[in-house]
C-alpha cells in the first residue's frame, strides 16, 4: 500500500494531537551511546526513521526496549562501533552516531551518507570539528574510519550553520577533555532539546539555542529520563493544510514558541491564529492571500516548511516568491504541483508561484519527505481525486498522517 488517494475540496475541521519531533528524537537516541546507564525517552514518534535508528543502535550492542511512544536505550557496552552503508543509505541522520562513538569508544566506522534528493549534503563540517578535537579520520571504501585516544576540547568556528553538525560536535564535546566552544552553531529547537537531554545525563553545556555553545567535557555521563519535544514541522504542516483547504482546526501537545516564523506567515496569508502554552488553533474563512517566503536557519523560515507553503501559494490570491537558500535541489515538488494545474516558474533558487482559482486532481509522485507533504496539501484542495505515489517518504516523518487528516474530515485512504 504505497499510494495515498485523496479526494479534495473539503475544509478541515476538528482537533488532533501533535507527535514527538523526528529531528529531536534521532540525535537524542544517539546520545544514549555516550553513557553506560539507561536513557528512558517518552513522546518518541512512531516513524520509519526512528525504527531505523533503533536497529542501527541495536547492531552496535545497545539494548533497545520500545513500546507505543516510549523507548529505553541502554548502551552498557558498545560491541561494534560501526554504522553500515545498508542502514546509513536509508537514513542520513545515522551520521549522528559518529561523535558519540568517538567520544565513548575512541573509534568509529561510519558509512559516508552520500547525496540525497534535495542536495549533495556533505558532512565536511562534522569531520572538520572532530579533527579539531584531535580525531584522526580517513575515508576508506566509502566509510569514515575515525579514532582518538580521548577527544580534547577545541574552539570550532563552523563555516556554515549545520543542524546535525552542531549536534554531533556537541555530543562529542560532552565527554572530551577540557572546554569546547562551538561558534556559528545551529540554533534550531531540536539542538536545544538534545542539550536538555545531555544536561539531564550530566553534561555541562551553556548557550544551546544560541549561535555560541560552550561545553565543559566530563569523564562520564549518567542515565536520564527525557520527553522529546513536539514536532514543529508536523505542526506547521497541518496548519498550512488548514490555511489552504479552509476551515478551523486545533493542534494540541504543540510548542507554539518554536513556530514563530511559520505562524507569522500564516497570519500574513489571512488566517486567524490563537495560541496557548501547548495548542494552536487556526481558522481560515477566505481564500488565502499570497505570501512570499525565504528559507534560512532558525529562527528564520524553515526549509522543511517550504514545500507546504508552495502548495499554499498555488491556490492563494496573488503571486508568491518561494526562495530556497539551504538546499540546492529542493524544488522537485514544483514539477508535480504543475501536474495539478499549478502555475509555477522556477528561476534559480526562487519559484514564482501565481495562485490559481482551482487545482485538478491527478497522479503525482513523492520525491522526498517534505515534498510529499506539499503534494498532500495541494491534493486536499484539488477538485476530484489525487493519487500520491511513493508515500514511504511520508512514513519517515509523519506519524499516522492519513488517520489524523481523516479525523479532521479529509477524504484520504491508503491504496495499493
Ligand atoms: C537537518 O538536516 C534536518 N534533519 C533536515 O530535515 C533539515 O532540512 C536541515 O537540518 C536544515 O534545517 C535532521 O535534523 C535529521 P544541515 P542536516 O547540516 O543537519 C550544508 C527533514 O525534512 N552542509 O543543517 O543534514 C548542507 O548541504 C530533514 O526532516 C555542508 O555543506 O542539514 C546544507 O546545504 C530534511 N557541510 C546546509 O549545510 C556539512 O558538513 C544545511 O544542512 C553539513 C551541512
Amino acid at each position: 500500500m504505497d499510494k495515498l488517494k485523496i479526494t479534495g475540496g473539503r475544509p478541515l475541521e476538528g482537533e488532533v494531537q501533535v507527535s514527538g519531533a523526528k529531528n529531536a528524537a534521532l540525535p537524542i537516541m544517539c546520545a544514549a551511546l555516550l553513557s553506560a546507564k539507561p536513557l528512558a525517552l517518552t513522546n518518541v514518534p512512531r516513524l520509519r526513521d526512528v525504527s531505523t535508528m533503533a536497529r542501527l543502535l541495536a547492531q552496535m550492542g545497545v539494548a533497545v526496549e520500545r513500546s507505543e511512544h516510549s523507548t529505553v536505550l541502554h548502551a552498557k557496552a558498545i560491541t561494534d562501533p560501526t554504522a553500515t552503508y545498508e542502514l546509513v543509505k536509508t537514513m542520513r541522520a545515522s551520521v549522528l552516531v559518529l561523535g558519540p562513538l568517538l567520544a565513548r569508544c575512541g573509534e568509529a566506522k561510519v558509512s559516508l551518507p552520500g547525496g540525497c534528493a534535495i542536495g549533495a549534503r556533505p558532512v565536511d563540517q562534522h569531520v572538520k570539528g572532530l579533527q579539531a578535537m584531535g580525531a584522526t579520520i580517513s575515508i576508506e571504501h566509502g566509510y569514515m574510519q575515525a579514532s582518538a585516544r580521548r577527544l580534547r576540547g577545541a574552539r570550532i568556528v563552523m563555516d556554515l550553520v549545520t543542524v546535525t553538525g552542531t549536534e554531533n560536535l556537541m555530543m562529542a564535546a560532552a565527554l572530551a577533555e577540557g572546554e569546547t566552544l562551538l561558534e556559528n552553531a545551529a540554533r534550531e529547537p531540536e539542538v536545544l532539546d538534545l542539550a536538555r537531554c545531555l544536561g539531564a545525563m550530566g553534561a555541562k553545556i551553556e548557550g544551546a539555542g544560541s549561535d555560541v555553545i560552550r561545553i565543559q567535557g566530563v569523564r562520564s555521563l549518567g542515565g536520564a529520563e527525557h520527553r522529546v519535544m513536539p514536532d514543529r514541522i508536523e505542526t506547521g504542516t497541518y496548519l498550512a493544510a488548514a490555511a489552504a483547504a479552509g476551515g478551523k482546526i486545533r493542534l494540541t501537545g504543540a510548542a507554539p514558541k518554536t513556530l514563530d516564523a511559520t505562524l507569522d506567515k500564516l497570519r500574513e496569508a489571512g488566517s486567524k491564529i490563537i495560541v496557548t502554552e501547548s495548542s494552536i488553533e487556526i481558522e481560515t474563512a477566505r481564500r488565502p492571500v499570497a505570501v512570499s517566503v525565504r528559507t534560512a536557519p532558525y529562527p528564520a523560515f524553515a526549509t522543511d516548511m517550504q514545500a507546504q507553503f508552495m502548495a499554499l501559494a498555488c491556490v492563494a490570491d496573488g503571486t508568491a516568491l518561494i526562495t530556497e537558500t539551504i538546499f540546492e535541489n529542493r524544488f522537485m515538488h514544483a514539477i508535480e504541483l504543475q501536474r495539478l494545474g499549478a502555475d509555477i516558474r522556477l528561476e534559480g533558487n526562487t519559484a514564482v508561484v501565481r495562485g490559481v482559482e482551482r487545482l485538478q486532481g491527478a497522479g503525482v509522485m513523492a520525491t522526498d519527505l517534505r515534498a510529499s507533504a506539499g503534494l498532500v496539501i495541494a491534493a486536499l484542495v484539488a477538485e476530484g481525486d489525487t493519487v500520491v505515489d511513493r508515500i514511504y517518504h511520508l512514513d519517515r516523518g509523519y506519524e499516522g498522517l492519513e488517520k489524523k487528516l481523516g479525523l479532521l474530515g479529509a477524504r484520504i485512504e491508503r491504496i495499493a
